[in-house]
């Protein structure tokens, strides 16, 4: 074979044998089951939380604003996993400027959204890293 051919042949190979692809490098979005498992996620979420009584003095919007709420929230889950969502909300410091959420809201907000992961078919490295993932916007909400 001709030297000048191996370029070639080098090139050849690499378009054809995929790359061996760690298990890091594919989306905590994919890894879970994509747009589906987040809206099962959020859904389990949101049933938690507004069926909690200590949430009750968030509550009081109408149809229309828990549902807009939700589709946020679907986008934002979506988006941080890596999906190819985009949240066009607000961000969560703006959002919750007057709420005072306490630290005790947030750790029964966690216990919600541990329990809708709990109700997915996930694995549990998953669940550790999606819960962790939430977990680390506590300082934009607890004031
Ligand atoms: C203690 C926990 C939480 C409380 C009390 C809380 C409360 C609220 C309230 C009252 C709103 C409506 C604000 C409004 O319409 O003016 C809201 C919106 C929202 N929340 Fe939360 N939230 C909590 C946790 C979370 C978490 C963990 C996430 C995301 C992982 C999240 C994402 C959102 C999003 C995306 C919106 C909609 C933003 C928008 O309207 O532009 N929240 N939250």
């Amino acid at each position: 074979m001709k030297p000048r051919f191996l370029p070639l042949i080098a090139l050849a190979l690499c378009l054809v044998v995929p790359g061996q692809r760690k298990e890091s490098d594919v989306t905590l979005y994919s890894r879970i089951g994509g747009y589906d498992v987040i809206a099962a996620i959020t859904d389990g979420y949101l049933k938690g939380v507004r069926g909690d009584p200590s949430f009750a003095r968030f509550a009081g919007r109408g149809t229309d604003s828990l549902k807009r709420a939700r589709q946020f929230l679907k986008d934002q889950l979506c988006a941080m996993t890596g999906g190819s969502c985009v949240y066009v909300g607000r961000d969560m410091k703006t959002v919750r400027g007057g709420l005072g959420i306490t630290e005790a809201e947030w750790a029964a907000s966690m216990k919600h959204m541990s329990a809708a992961l709990e109700a997915v078919p996930i694995k549990s490295k998953e669940r550790a890293e999606f819960l962790a993932m939430v977990d680390a916007l506590k300082g934009d909400f607890v004031e």
